[in-house]
């Protein structure tokens, strides 16, 4: 399986991490994209840096890098999640706009029927974003908002981060023990 991981410039990058690392102890094939954005915010926001999370994909893109393999409908992919995903980029993606990596992959996975799974972190919503959620829905996006629930008790911040993984590992139809299932 491969799949293509993009994180962009949202609050949040510790989903994106996370999920890359859990990612990767499947053994399937990870292609990463950071936004330039988001490679600011995941030196503010985490204990990491852009330099040691590429190391945790098989395949590293620059966003501006149009010519790159998930630019095109014909470059196989199990699935494209973007963690988390800013509301520019979800806009981007809604309208087909395909002007960095990031958008056009997703374009090229909508196009192709392929599962494309959206992040969301920002709040208060305003009806921009929430309507290109719904246009991002309706053309066969899933949307996994970055937005824990309470009920598996968390702990601690990664109990919460992991509960967002787990959902995305779900969708993908991967066997994950990343948080306790209700019952
Ligand atoms: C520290 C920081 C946190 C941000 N958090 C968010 C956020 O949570 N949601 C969002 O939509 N944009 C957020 N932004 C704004 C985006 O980074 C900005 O709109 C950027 O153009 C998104 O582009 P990208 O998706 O290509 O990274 C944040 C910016 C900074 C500097």
């Amino acid at each position: 399986m491969r799949y293509f991981v993009s994180i962009g410039g949202a609050s949040g990058s510790i989903y994106g991490i996370r999920l890359l690392q859990e990612l990767n102890k499947t053994g399937h094939e990870v292609h990463l994209v950071v936004s330039e954005g988001a490679k600011t915010i995941i030196q503010h926001e985490t204990k990491y840096t852009y330099n040691v999370v590429k190391t945790t994909a098989h395949v590293v893109y620059d966003n501006d890098n149009l010519y790159a393999g998930p630019a095109s409908g014909s470059f196989l992919l199990d699935g494209m999640i973007v963690i988390p995903c800013s509301m520019k980029t979800l806009s981007a993606i809604a309208h087909g706009f395909g002007d960095t990596l990031t958008s056009r992959a997703a374009s090229c996975c909508l196009k192709e029927g392929r599962k494309l799974i959206l992040v969301p972190r920002e709040t208060p919503l305003d009806l921009p974003g929430i309507k290109n959620m719904l246009m991002a829905k309706e053309s066969g996006a899933i949307i996994i908002p970055a937005m824990p629930a309470f009920y598996h008790k968390p702990e601690r911040i990664e109990d919460l981060v992991d509960f967002i993984v787990g959902k995305i590992f779900d969708q993908l139809g991967l066997k994950h023990s990343l948080f306790k299932r209700w019952k």
